[in-house]
């Protein structure tokens, strides 16, 4: 005898409108090559955005400094609700060492990595005020965003024929002529594309954010992460009295995603008092969950200012831009490819030009396994899911789409932390030359 299962309904409706906005496809993909995976696929994970799952290694005086700390009870203890206060003291200096807008330690809060940073910001802001961020742009921020307004996002185009810099009409447009709009969200340096931004792009937007008294969000968790001899301007070098946040953390540079540690730097808070209530609510929502993680905090001033630390980031730096270095050199003159040489963070994205996309392309799948199920995966989807699934099924190597960072263009995204240099080599001449075959098929 068959089990019915009886469906009951809760009296209302549960969930939060906006909780259609949170999609994650950065991870979603991970689950599609699996998939692979268990049909006997290798897969290359050039999806990952995870130094230390990349094989980035951990220096031995670093390791010793986090072991020194867990022999130190205090490690296993709560710490103040904004954060370790030598810590945040040290932190306040850096900032106001590069002469910009001044902070203290009390401007300082701690999060559990930049994720927890980005859900408090958004979460208590009104739902009719709404945040400008840029397209495409890294999904957590555009989930977040649209999730507190119960809306899709509202974005600026990057544009990608001028090395990915942002349309700087469309935003001043859009800001001018939609009054929602309370805050500009940057990400510099820039997940998906490797984009910096220039000194002029950020002065127009704190002009623009004056004009129009808006705040400014500045993700600057790639912030030492740059190369092709280009440096990051924190926005606290040209931020002024206008108000701002930015974000930071020790994931992508120690590396130490693992430590779910980062913070946010409040610029002139006391400027206007709406802004000031917004932060005093971030800083309330950390206080109901006591803390973040203490232990990390402490490793930060040792770490940060270990007479190896600026070797090891540089040498790190300098191993991503010889890897950027040769996925543009491999896929810069493929005809249908949109490629731009990328200057900071570890991620570049290869655009599909306008109309080069169908939906009767495909790649030859070798596993009959793997060719039923990449058929059936690609029952509508968009276009460029369509290609990241064939590659993914035909040669093991797993990109993202980059219509998952709420953006329209076609495309996907690489990230440049493949430790073995043939090997990275290799994955991109693959590439190539599925794409040669993709767009001929
Ligand atoms: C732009 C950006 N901000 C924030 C994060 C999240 O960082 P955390 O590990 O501190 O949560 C990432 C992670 O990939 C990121 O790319």
């Amino acid at each position: 005898m068959g089990k019915f299962l009886y469906l009951a309904y809760m009296r209302r409706p549960v969930l939060h409108a906006g909780a259609g906005e949170l999609v994650y496809e950065i991870r979603e993909i991970v689950k599609k090559a699996h998939l692979f995976q268990k049909m006997g696929l290798e897969i290359f994970w050039e999806n990952i955005g995870d130094p230390v799952q990349k094989g980035t290694p951990i220096p031995q005086w670093m390791k010793d400094i986090v072991a020194g700390l867990a022999q130190d009870s205090l490690s296993y203890g709560y710490c103040q609700t904004k954060g370790v206060p030598e810590t945040r003291q040290f932190l306040a200096k850096r900032n106001n060492d590069l002469g910009g807008t001044q902070i203290t330690a009390e401007d300082i809060l701690f999060c559990n990595g930049l994720g927890d940073a980005i859900s408090k910001v958004y979460q208590y802001l009104d739902p009719g005020a709404r945040v400008l961020g840029p397209s495409p742009g890294y999904s957590t921020h555009s989930s977040a965003e649209g999730g507190h307004a119960s809306q899709p996002p509202i974005t600026y185009r990057l544009i990608p024929e001028n090395h990915w810099y942002p349309d700087m009409e469309e935003l001043r447009n859009k800001v001018k002529y939609n009054p929602s709009i309370v805050g500009i969200l940057i990400i510099n340096p820039d997940n998906p594309t490797g984009m910096v931004y220039p000194e002029w792009y950020l002065r127009e937007i704190v002009s623009i954010a004056k004009e129009y008294d808006l705040f400014i969000v500045a993700d600057e968790i790639y912030t030492n992460i740059t190369y092709n001899g280009v440096k990051a301007i924190p926005l606290a070098q040209v931020i002024g009295d206008v108000c701002g946040i930015a974000m930071k953390g020790i994931s992508k540079e120690l590396p130490w995603p693992g430590s779910r540690c980062g913070w946010l730097e409040f610029y002139n808070t006391k400027r206007d008092p709406e802004f000031g209530r917004l932060v005093k609510a971030i800083e309330d929502s950390k206080m109901m969950e006591v803390c973040s993680t203490t232990l990390p905090q402490m490793a930060i001033p040792p770490i940060l200012s270990h007479p190896e630390f600026p070797k090891h980031r540089e040498a790190l730096n300098l191993a991503i831009q010889k890897r950027g270095d040769v996925v543009y050199e491999t896929l810069k003159d493929v005809p249908g490819l949109l490629v731009n040489k990328t200057f900071g963070a570890f991620y570049t994205t290869i655009l599909f030009k306008k109309g080069v996309l169908n939906s009767t392309q495909k790649l030859h799948v070798a596993n009959p396994d793997a060719r039923t199920l990449v058929e059936s995966m690609v029952q509508s989807v968009n276009l460029d899911k369509r290609f990241v699934y064939y590659v993914l099924a035909a040669t093991g190597i797993c990109v993202v789409p980059i219509s998952s960072f709420c953006s329209d263009l076609m495309g996907f995204r690489v990230t440049l932390l493949e430790e073995n240099p043939e090997k990275n080599l290799w994955v991109y001449q693959k590439l190539r030359s599925a794409i040669t075959e993709y767009l001929a098929s």
